[in-house]
């Protein structure tokens, strides 16, 4: 018989979370205002807002926190994390950042100027606002195929030739770089194949553009490409990121996801005077260019989490986990963006609750269904994210409206994963009965979702 699928590690220091009744949740919620960011912790069982700062570091990275130097400037964590990003990016320079998008405001602060395009797959929230702040625009040059959840594509992140070529042919002049996430975070956690990735190198050669990786899920990116691209599959994830950063100039980097680090980022580049330029803006906003933002002993962990999260057994176990429960949704008929992404679970809430209205916030309305049923913690992507058109200030209705249920790495177990399993399916089969949904009472002019103020239709 064959022995059936573990964890690749061992757990040795628990954090109690607890249970609570329905009682207690729908008060909490209302007192939140419908807002799940409006939640204390600890009225939550099982958490996944994010996948982002909420991984448990290894045992090697704690003992790293032990030796962090904390000098102000040449301290050894800094050579520590240098020596990493050099081994397993190959770029030779770099400055750390408190942040993903730490990395973003300092890069961009160089590299973006008013009237200038970024072309990319579907950027981040963060990256968009960085882009669209400096008074530039970003292009969504995403396949189609990304916005269709019932396709199956093995690289629902690739990037459009076409669309690409389109924009650096008629308006390559206002182009500064062009940005790929990988993994994809707003498709749905997908990835983006060597060969797209090569292409994009391709095109960025015959326009002279520079190529940026928006790289917080790299490894994740480096795994699907090894189980699905024909030509990687014999080779390490180390050799597939390497040859990942090979068609890259520059990277942004939220180490708060694949370097298993609860804070901490950076910005790597191949350009000497890209580091030069980037270093005055690092030490206005961040820090000096030694320390930018982190401590000695989270630099020390970031780069022991570069090697841990680059393993192979360690990414096997993270992924199965995320793939072992959308294998339980999709098998109680869950509509989820398929196949299944590296860090999370996307809900299909337009499929999911179609007696809702849109104008009610469909993907809201199921998270906030799915904390009371069993205090679980999602987040909602759609309507109330997508916020109003900034000049007709109309609501936007995005393609898809998604929950998403993001896993944060090496927390829980299968069986939480059960949980939240059994969870949705209660709610799935009681769905014809949920018509109404949410309205807004009080809303911020711009992020609204983090501290809107909802109203239950009654
Ligand atoms: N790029 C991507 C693809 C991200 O997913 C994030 C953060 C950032 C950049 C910004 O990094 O948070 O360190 O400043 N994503 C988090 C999430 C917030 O929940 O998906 P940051």
């Amino acid at each position: 018989m064959e022995l059936p699928f573990a964890e690749s590690y061992k757990i040795k220091m628990v954090e109690p979370i607890r249970k609570s009744t329905r009682l207690e949740r729908e008060e909490w919620i209302k007192q939140a205002g419908y807002n799940l960011f409006g939640l204390k912790s600890d009225q939550v069982f099982i958490d996944l807002l994010t996948d982002s700062g909420t991984g448990a570091m290894s045992d090697r990275q704690w003992s790293e926190m032990m030796l962090g130097d904390e000098s102000y400037a040449g301290a050894s964590s800094y050579f520590k994390m240098k020596e990493a990003i050099r081994e397993i990016l190959g770029f030779n320079h770099f400055l750390p950042t408190h942040q993903g998008r730490a990395a973003e405001n300092v890069l961009f602060s160089v590299l973006v100027k008013e009237g200038d395009i970024v072309p990319g797959n579907s950027h981040f929230d963060t990256t968009k606002g960085h882009i669209e702040f400096r008074k530039a625009k970003a292009v969504d040059c995403t396949i189609g195929e990304a916005f269709d959840t019932t396709l199956i594509h093995p690289f629902k992140g690739n990037v459009d030739e076409a669309k690409l070529e389109n924009v650096l042919k008629t308006q390559g002049d206002k182009v500064p770089f062009i940005i790929v996430t990988v993994t994809c975070n707003s498709s749905g956690g997908q990835p983006v194949s060597l060969e797209n990735l090569k292409m994009v190198r391709r095109l960025a050669d015959k326009y002279g553009k520079i190529v940026v990786f928006d790289s917080a899920r790299f490894a994740e990116n480096a795994y699907f490409i090894k189980l699905r691209e024909k030509s990687c599959q014999d080779k390490s994830i180390r050799e597939i990121v390497e040859k990942m950063f090979a068609c890259a100039d520059a990277m942004t980097m939220s180490a708060k996801k694949d370097a298993i680090v609860n804070m901490g980022g950076f910005i790597a580049m191949r350009s000497k005077e890209l580091h030069e330029k980037a270093s005055v803006f690092n030490i206005i906003y961040e820090g000096y260019i030694t320390y930018g933002g982190m401590s000695g002993r989270d630099m020390n962990a970031l780069a022991q989490g570069l090697y841990e999260g680059t393993e192979f057994d360690y990414l096997e176990t993270r992924i199965r986990q995320v793939e072992h429960l959308g294998n339980q949704l999709m098998a109680f008929g869950i509509p989820i963006q398929q196949p299944i992404g590296g860090h999370g679970i996307f809900v299909d809430a337009k499929r999911f609750l179609p007696n809702v209205p849109k104008e009610e916030f469909q993907a809201q309305t199921l998270a906030i269904e799915l904390y009371k049923e069993a205090g679980i913690r999602g987040v909602e992507i759609g309507a109330l994210l997508a916020d109003r058109d900034p000049v007709t200030r109309e609501n936007r209705y995005p393609a898809l409206e998604l929950m998403r249920l993001a896993i944060p790495r090496r927390v829980y177990t299968n069986n939480h994963m059960d949980v939240v399993a059994v969870a949705l399916k209660n709610i799935f089969d009681r769905r014809e009965s949920i018509t109404k949904g949410y309205r807004i009472l009080h809303e911020a002019p711009i992020m609204r979702h983090f501290t809107v103020v909802l109203d239950m239709i009654s």
